[in-house]
């Protein structure tokens, strides 16, 4: 397999990620996901193009496995036993799948009846051992960074400081494949990890002179769950995307860093904006991503409409989840659907074909 096109950061990155001779080297096949250009919604809006780079392509279906090869690889090297994280899905169904393919047990704690029902999936058949809370995820990360504090616990969370490591590598992958740095980058914010890792990988690249300049960082958060637009925590966060459900950034310094230094900006979007970027991503573009990633679209949608101007722009929306996870979600749209007997004739009938 030739380097550019591997599928496993720690391999491909190496230089610039904390690999030593003692990491293991394990991968679940991660990274080296497409960057697809946009057929509507890109000249719709102005751009020069739209491209929409598709982390849910990653082995668990959304971005964090990135982060979590790198943070799990260097749990294990430090001896590790076990692995725990708190978690709105996506991080427990990454974590508990890198647990089972180092062999070791994994803890994850989920708000409850708040994550996506796909991402539940995934951490039981990965045989995590899961404890639901009566609260937030704000609350479940609380009390993992505290049961992280036990001796032979990793805590994988974003806390972990190898997650944003592994993570810039996205940044990596849309200069290789654009050649240069897009003007901007347009990315869900939760609890801030990838956005500061976005950032970071930006950043190095320019220093490795791998590009020749920086995009602006756009970061759009669910206006129930808007602490970073805000300018303060929110006590009992709300949305329809419960990936992004979240009151009190641990990154938080890290995403109006990100903000600041690139001229960028953080906003928000409401849940009717996400959800009709969903539909539009999957109906007109062919790409099926969960409610939290289409805040990144949502939020490129609203601030065209409010008159950025981005005429002879390139943007790149980070697609992080798969619409898989969630089908919920989905099947609350609205669809054309029949009833038919088994019969040629009926099937015709029902088209309106004959
Ligand atoms: N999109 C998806 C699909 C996510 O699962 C998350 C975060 C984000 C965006 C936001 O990224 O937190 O780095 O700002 N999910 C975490 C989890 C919190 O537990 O799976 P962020």
């Amino acid at each position: 397999m030739s380097e550019t096109s591997s599928r496993f950061i720690l391999e491909r990155y190496a230089e610039f990620l904390p690999v030593t001779d003692k990491t293991p080297m394990v991968t679940l096949g991660e990274c080296g996901t497409p960057l697809v250009r946009s057929r509507v919604l890109g000249p719709e809006l102005g751009l020069e193009a739209l491209y929409f780079k598709l982390e849910y392509t990653n082995p668990t279906g959304s971005f964090k496995d990135r982060g979590m090869v790198m943070a799990v690889a260097k749990a294990i090297e430090a001896g590790a036993e076990a692995l725990l994280c708190a978690s709105t899905g996506n991080t427990s169904a990454s974590a508990a799948a890198y647990a089972a393919r180092h062999g070791v047990p994994s803890y994850v704690i989920v708000p409850a009846g708040r994550i996506a029902m796909g991402k539940l999936a995934q951490a039981v058949v990965h045989g995590a051992e899961i404890v639901a809370i009566e609260g937030s995820f704000d609350d479940a990360l609380n009390i993992a960074r505290q049961l992280g504090e036990r001796p032979g616990i990793a805590l994988v969370n974003s806390v972990n400081p190898y997650r944003i490591q592994g993570q810039k590598t996205g940044a990596f992958e849309i200069v290789d494949d654009l050649g240069e740095a897009p003007d901007l980058l347009c990315i869900p914010v939760g609890n801030a990890g990838n956005i500061t890792a976005y950032w970071r990988g930006f950043n190095e690249y320019r220093q490795a002179e791998r590009s020749t300049r920086l995009p602006k960082m756009w970061g759009f958060q669910a206006a129930g769950a808007a602490p970073l637009v805000l300018g303060h925590p929110v006590a009992n966060p709300e949305t329809i995307a419960t990936a992004i459900r979240i009151g009190n950034p641990a990154s938080w310094d890290g995403a109006v860093n990100a903000r600041d230094e690139s001229q960028g900006m953080i906003d928000s979007v409401t849940d009717d904006e996400i959800l009709e970027a969903y539909r539009r991503i999957a109906s007109d573009e062919g790409l099926f991503c969960e409610p939290a990633s289409a805040a990144s679209l949502a939020g490129l949608i609203k601030q065209v409409a409010a008159g950025q101007r981005v005429e002879g722009l390139t943007a790149v929306c980070i697609l992080t989840g798969n619409g898989l996870k969630d089908p919920d979600t989905a099947l609350k749209i609205e669809a054309v659907q029949h009833q038919a007997p088994a019969d040629l004739a009926a099937v015709e009938r029902e088209l309106g074909w004959n």
